[in-house]
């Protein structure tokens, strides 16, 4: 077993502190958008699962702090892509698309895409494009991160939490072979750890 420890980090990029305040942010931004509205939540599994969560929270305790009630018609749905799954083409997919609730009706409904991270663009443009062929009422993207100097296809994220550079990030979500999903904050990992979690 290998431990998830702190100093397994480089550097913190984004404390505790510096995320959920951001998330509240965000949350206001989004019920100013959809208040009054009814909106398909839709989380990209596993890596946005952290703080698709706490976001919804801090949208729910605004709107109650706002109008008394939640204001915003939400409809959870999630979906789990994968990008490497095509041994053709690794690089743009197509990807695979699991786990969309098949008893929702896309429909004319305004749908919100909340991701972890968006890097190359990929994910979100096959997810998009897929939506697209469900005739939703409109699609917008939240993502929690951004790459914008890797981006590959052009992808607009109308609710963006923070810019990374390129390098890679963990915790809060964020992933290297499944682990550190569950640490609260965002950071580099040494290169050490990088190179030896990587080779098993
Ligand atoms: P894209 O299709 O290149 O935009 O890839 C997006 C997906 O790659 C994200 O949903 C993540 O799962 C993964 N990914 C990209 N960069 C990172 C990173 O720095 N850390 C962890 N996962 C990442
Ligand atoms: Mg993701």
């Amino acid at each position: 077993m290998m431990l998830q420890r702190s100093s397994d980090f480089e550097r913190i990029l984004f404390d505790e502190e510096t995320i959920q305040r951001r998330l509240k942010g965000l949350a206001r931004e989004i019920l100013d958008k959809y208040h009054g509205r009814e909106l398909v939540w839709l989380t990209v599994m596993k890596g946005a699962d952290n703080s698709s969560r706490d976001l919804r929270r801090e949208l729910v305790e605004l709107s109650f702090l706002t109008y008394g009630s939640l204001a915003v018609d939400l409809i959870q749905d999630q979906v789990i892509m994968s990008l490497y799954s095509n041994p053709d083409n690794p690089q743009k997919g197509p990807t695979t698309i699991l786990g969309l609730d098949p008893e929702i009706d896309y429909r004319w409904k305004d749908v919100l895409i909340v991701e972890d991270i968006v890097d190359r663009g990929w994910t979100l443009y096959h997810l998009k494009k897929h939506l697209g062929e469900k005739s939703p009422a409109s699609i917008e993207i939240c993502s929690l991160l951004s790459k914008p100097s890797k981006r590959e296809v052009e992808l607009e994220v109308d609710y963006l939490g923070f810019e990374v550079g390129d390098f890679f990030v963990v915790g809060y979500g964020l992933d290297l072979e499944q682990k550190y999903r569950d640490l609260p904050f965002i950071g580099v990992l040494k290169e050490e750890v990088w190179e030896g979690r990587k080779k098993k």
